[in-house]
């Protein structure tokens, strides 16, 4: 029985990692992440300058769900290039962006320049800067982003995405993806601007309570973007599993729409670093009770119904 994994030619010990912005702002949490039983890390969301981000309280959660509206709090791309250039692994992954194209241009020029030689995840689906819309809404904008990145960024990149909602913008949003030699789609980012209620008053402070749901709530919503890229992006685009993982039986289905890495956020939260012990128990325990010996025997192996 094992659960390794492969994403860009770098083979993974296991499916499960953290998600970005959950147990990973600093070298201390990322040191955590690695001597955890998770597979391997990913980094905060680093920007071109260190943020404070937006003001508190800025998170909400518990075993069911969550709402954050984080605003990009982090310490900056140098610092993590710093610590990765320490670390100097190829299985680990950055994740960046900017607040224009501009900006995800400067970071990402960083990044090729720097002797990092891991996996990069470029965040187009940020739902809490104020003022500014997530990225990979806007279609176009998207296309331009991407194509510009590819004409100067050569190592492993892969892209965070929000969910999406309708058939015709996974048909959409696939079509523009094809064109270029990602590594990796995430699927998904938090739900964008929901509301949490607590008595009368939103349960967090920026943006009057608007923020990213996630958790169990968005499961279902997760699964169906993990499968429908599944269907639609090419062999060669590995597909990262996020959203509402909780439990073995979670990251099995992830796996079995398309997944073939797993990410845990709202949970990993809640729970610590220690909760990748028990998932992998979980997992494994789910995949013996369906006779598979590895991941590659069920991934995007999902059944439909005849009729
Ligand atoms: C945040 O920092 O606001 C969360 C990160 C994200 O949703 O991409």
């Amino acid at each position: 029985m094992t659960l390794t994994t492969q994403i860009a030619n770098q083979h993974f010990k296991s499916c499960l990692m953290n998600a970005a912005g959950v147990h990973c702002q600093t070298r201390e949490e990322l040191n955590e992440i690695l001597d955890s039983q998770a597979a391997t890390f990913v980094t905060k969301t680093a920007t071109s300058q260190a943020r404070k981000g937006n003001p508190e309280p800025r998170y909400v959660g518990n075993l069911h769900g969550s709402i954050n509206s984080m605003g990009l709090p982090n310490l900056g791309i140098d610092y993590y290039l710093d610590y990765l250039s320490e670390l100097d692994r190829s299985d680990l992954f950055l994740s960046v962006t900017g607040l224009s194209k501009e900006e995800i241009y400067q970071v990402l020029h960083k990044v090729q320049d720097a002797s990092f030689n891991g996996l990069i995840e470029l965040n187009l689906s940020c739902p809490n800067v104020v003022g500014k819309p997530q990225t990979a809404y806007d279609f176009e904008l998207m296309h331009e982003i991407l194509i510009e990145v590819f004409s100067f960024v050569n190592k492993p990149l892969g892209v965070k995405l929000p969910p999406y909602f309708d058939l015709v913008h996974f048909d959409q949003v696939a079509a523009i993806l094809n064109q270029f030699p990602l590594s990796f789609v995430n699927s998904v980012n938090s739900i964008g601007n929901g509301l949490w209620i607590q008595d009368q008053t939103v349960a967090i402070k920026p943006k009057q309570g608007f923020g990213g749901i996630g958790g169990a709530a968005i499961k279902a919503t997760a699964l169906a973007n993990v499968h429908a890229f599944y269907q639609r992006l090419n062999d060669s685009i590995a597909i990262i599993g996020t959203g509402g993982v909780a439990s073995g039986r979670d990251a099995f289905e992830h796996i079995l729409c398309g997944a073939s890495m797993v990410q845990v956020g709202t949970a990993l939260m809640e729970e610590g670093p220690q909760i990748f012990e028990r998932l992998n128990q979980e997992l494994k325990a789910e995949m013996t009770s369906y006779g598979y010996q590895k991941i590659e025997d069920y991934r995007g192996k999902l059944q439909y119904m005849e009729g």
